[in-house]
């Protein structure tokens, strides 16, 4: 796996994948075995931190930052105008519906500080293997929100999570997804300059996709 160096110094991990993918993912990712289901919780648990943001009276009017927008799943249930980011043009082009799309890096975002009501970094964080560049991520979407940061990552306590241990044990092919314990991901939202408000699993220990809504810590 080759690595570019970013912007700000930290070497960003690749997304490397096969021509015809961004469609692939558009049309057929989550639309059939587990799936629709999976989408459909993922979408629920959103709409349960943005709900949960606006009872703390954390929801401001303003765009939304979707980054990676991917093909534009999540933008929708954003609650106000979306800017959709993904560094992979094949996908932004697949995201032909969101009227204000722009290729970029999760790194180094092409916005002014505090442009963004609210940003969303979903399925990400689980395809960057160290501690130190997702920080870096983080860091650079605190700079841009002024709201809520609701972002994702992989549970490492979880059946899958246990599964890739034992896949490793067993010098099996490596995934290219990544776990981290839950305390050590909001210790690291924590040193990007964000404060973890609320944590939701799509079922806990049984599945390793996690969100938490997080705020900006003034001053940081
Ligand atoms: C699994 S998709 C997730 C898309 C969408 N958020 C969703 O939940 O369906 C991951 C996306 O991350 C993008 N990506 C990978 N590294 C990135 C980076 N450093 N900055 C911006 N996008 C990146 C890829 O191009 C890909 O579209």
């Amino acid at each position: 796996m080759t690595q570019t160096p970013s912007l700000r110094g930290v070497a960003e991990t690749p997304y490397e994948r096969e021509p015809g993918y961004a469609e692939r993912y558009r049309d057929r990712r989550f639309c059939s075995g587990t799936g629709p289901r999976t989408d459909q919780r993922e979408r629920a648990i959103l709409r349960a931190l943005l709900s949960h943001a606006a009872a703390l009276g954390r929801l401001g009017p303003g765009d939304w930052l979707d980054v990676p927008a991917g093909a534009g799943r999540m933008s929708a249930e954003l609650p106000g105008p979306v800017v959709a980011v993904d560094r992979d043009v094949a996908m932004l082009r697949a995201a032909a519906d969101l009227p204000r799309r722009a290729c970029g890096s999760a790194h180094a975002l092409p916005f002014r500080d505090g442009a963004f009501a609210g940003v969303l970094c979903h399925r990400l964080l689980q395809h960057i293997p160290s501690a130190g560049e997702r920080i870096a991520i983080l860091r650079e979407l605190a700079r841009v929100g002024r709201g809520p940061v609701i972002v994702s990552f992989f549970d490492s306590r979880s059946l899958p999570g246990l599964r890739r241990v034992v896949r490793r044990w067993l010098g099996k092919r490596r995934s290219g997804r990544s776990t981290v314990r839950r305390a050590a991901f909001l210790a690291e939202c924590r040193q990007a300059g964000l404060r973890p408000l609320a944590v939701r699993s799509l079922c806990r220990f049984v599945s390793e996709q996690t969100l938490v809504l997080c705020a900006p810590i003034d001053g940081a």
